[in-house]
């Protein structure tokens, strides 16, 4: 494998650019290929058997396209389909939701968490199980946010009506006593602000994606893989829905103008 082929990531939509952000951050050497399947998005309301054939399909798509390691940006996509797509190819492929368990627990001093999420990543009951699993004694507290996804993937992430939905799905949590709350769907550090001006300052916010990346970077380095490129890399998207929208969206979270958006047709 060539210490030089890109890093694979990939989300319903837009959420999983907070992930190529902290790749940004963390391991600016690293080109990165993502993928948008936002001809299908959302994904929170789909049984998990869609989710993980969906996810099978992009991580082999990355696989083709050249990738030495896939990071699911997507904790949906992770609950339902992490070991399926861990099974169809050769190279490895890790989730977002272990590392988020474990940066909840290295986070938490009263182990009363909360987690946001969506709907099918709630339902799948994975970040409690995961959590319980490292820590019997903590308790676990989940909220589906269901319209949080589809209002932003709409560019309404700074909308009076996202800020409603907000007091209402937060509000579960205001006699859980929690310290820590989850940020269990890509798509939500983008309304850290809106999230945590509800929850307050006691409660200490996790991004999944921080831990995550430093689990890729953690594979790649044992793996004598990191990139020793000395140039900019030159990354690519891709998208089954409007690569313009993308493009738009994309070049708000990343602060930077994207390349021309490639789109690919999943079935
Ligand atoms: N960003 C995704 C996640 O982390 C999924 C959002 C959706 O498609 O419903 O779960």
């Amino acid at each position: 494998m060539d210490k030089n082929a890109p890093l694979g990531l990939f989300d319903s939509g837009v959420g999983g650019l907070t992930v190529v952000r902290e790749v940004f951050k963390s391991l600016p050497r690293e080109k990165v290929i993502y993928f948008a399947d936002t001809g299908r998005v959302p994904y929170g309301p789909l049984p998990q058997e869609d989710i993980q054939r969906f996810t099978v399909q992009i991580v082999q798509f990355l696989e083709e396209k050249g990738a030495k390691l896939v990071i699911i940006a997507c904790n949906t996509a992770t609950a339902a389909g992490l070991e399926a797509a861990q099974e169809a190819v050769e190279i490895p492929v890790i989730g977002v939701i272990k590392p988020g368990a474990q940066l909840a627990l290295e986070t938490t001093v009263n182990k009363r968490v909360g987690v946001i999420a969506t709907e099918a990543t709630i339902k799948s009951g994975a970040y409690e199980e995961t959590i319980k699993a490292m820590d019997p004694e903590a308790e676990v507290f989940g909220q589906a946010c269901y319209e949080f996804t589809p209002l932003i993937e709409a560019g309404k992430k700074d909308s009076d009506e996202i800020a409603e939905y907000a007091r209402e799905y937060l509000a579960t949590f205001e006699d859980k006593d929690i310290d820590t709350l989850v940020y269990g769907c890509t798509h939500y550090p983008l309304l850290e602000d809106l999230v945590q001006g509800i929850v307050g300052e006691k409660v200490a916010p996790v991004n999944p994606a921080i831990k995550a990346v430093e689990q890729a970077q953690q594979i790649l380095s044992e793996a004598g893989l990191l990139s020793d490129r000395s140039e900019d890399p030159d990354h690519e998207y891709f998208v089954s829905g409007d690569p313009a929208a993308f493009a738009e969206l994309g070049a708000v979270i990343l602060e930077r103008p994207l390349p021309e958006v490639g789109k690919v047709d999943m079935k």
